[in-house]
């Protein structure tokens, strides 16, 4: 059952690029534009939104998080996220032209679903991004993209985390092809380069080896800390989550640019610090501060464990460890920057002796407060 592998969580790495394929499959028609039908919301109630709000727990937030660079991006529709138990409690302000997404692995946690029963009581649509079909959490939506991920038996989330980012890429691009904004041209482009995306994560997973052994190296560190900006910043928090619940080992996510107004104080001798970098060709500010926050940790005796694109030379000099990933556009980069950290966490987990695939005090669904 677990096709040759030690761990769950090793095979659902693996199978990756074939469930970020799946989640693609016959939503993309042959002239390259999207066919969602399954949002059976109609187009003109998505023509009149004037907000969309995502709520999801755990890793699923982490996915919403980059959703809102995509929807943002190319929808300009104001787009909020938030914890789902956060939400819940705090009177949030919704109404008909609000859209709700879910998301949600196992479409059964509890906070989310009271989420979503607290925006429909609103009078907002609720749009369920799920992996388990017929779940609660679709049934009481008002329609459901579903994840083809296949069941996700490991505990930490992997390959439900990378169909949930297909999923909101495409909800993303649809919203921006029902509304026909500026970016048509570059909303086609990123359709075309999503369907071959799946390659992409193929070969990171080709080139893991150095990852791993850097991982075993790492077993008797207290910390490791993560910084990413933009979209690399939810890409942090989530390779810091992986490594708490695999490795319980004390890991952070920050946003690189928060540095300076606090966690660089954590920085000291050969402290493990992994740095998610921008893609150089999108917008070349981020990437230069990012350098130079590379340049910032690393005076101050961090080791420092890069995430760069192919072709960025500039990172070469204050990397101490280099993890290449493929080229994509700047919003897709989650979906390649992620995997090392997948890999890396469930490699220093095994090398500390922990139980990967049911990590101790957590649960697959979480369906009590
Ligand atoms: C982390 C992990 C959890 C879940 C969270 C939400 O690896 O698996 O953080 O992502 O409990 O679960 P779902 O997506 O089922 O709502």
């Amino acid at each position: 059952e677990k096709g040759g592998y030690d761990y769950f969580m090793l095979k659902e790495i693996a199978e990756q690029p074939k469930a970020v394929a799946d989640t693609l499959l016959g939503r993309i028609d042959a002239s390259g534009s999207l066919t969602l039908d399954e949002v059976r919301i109609s187009a003109s109630e998505l023509r009149e939104l004037d907000k969309v709000v995502i709520v999801a727990c755990g890793t699923a937030f982490h996915a919403g998080m980059i959703a809102k660079y995509a929807i943002e991006h190319w929808t300009r529709i104001p787009c909020e996220v938030e914890l789902a138990s956060e939400f819940r409690y705090r009177d949030p302000i919704l109404d008909s032209r609000s859209l709700v997404i879910a998301i949600s692995q196992s479409g059964e946690t509890m906070d989310t679903l009271m989420a979503l029963r607290h925006a429909r009581e609103q009078g907002s649509k609720v749009l369920a991004i799920c992996n388990t079909n017929g779940s609660t959490i679709p049934r009481e939506s008002d329609a459901v993209l579903y994840t083809h991920a296949g069941p996700e038996v490991a505990v930490a989330s992997t390959k439900a985390f990378l169909t949930q980012l297909v999923a909101c890429y495409l909800v993303a691009l649809y919203l921006g092809q029902v509304r026909g904004t500026k970016w048509g041209d570059e909303i086609r482009a990123v359709i075309r380069d999503l369907a071959s995306i799946s390659g992409s994560v193929e070969r990171v997973l080709e080139t893991m080896e150095p990852v791993r052994e850097l991982a075993r190296s790492l077993a008797d560190k207290g910390t490791v800390l993560f910084l990413g900006r933009h979209v690399g910043y939810p890409v942090a928090l989530e390779g810091a989550l992986k490594l708490k619940e695999l490795a319980y080992m004390h890991a952070e996510g920050f946003a690189a640019g928060e540095l300076k107004h606090g966690p660089i104080a954590l920085i000291e001798e050969d402290l493990p610090v992994v740095v998610v970098v921008p893609s150089p060709r999108g917008r070349s500010v981020l990437h230069d501060k990012i350098v130079s926050n590379i340049q910032e940790i690393r005076a101050r005796g961090a080791r420092t464990i890069v995430i760069a694109e192919e072709g960025d030379e500039e990172v070469v000099p204050y990397a101490d460890h280099l993890i290449r990933i493929p080229v994509t556009p700047v919003l897709l980069q989650p979906l390649v920057a992620t995997v090392p950290l997948q890999v890396f966490a469930c490699e220093l987990a095994t090398a500390r002796g922990n139980e990967v695939d049911q990590p101790r005090n957590l649960a697959k669904s979480v369906t009590v407060e």
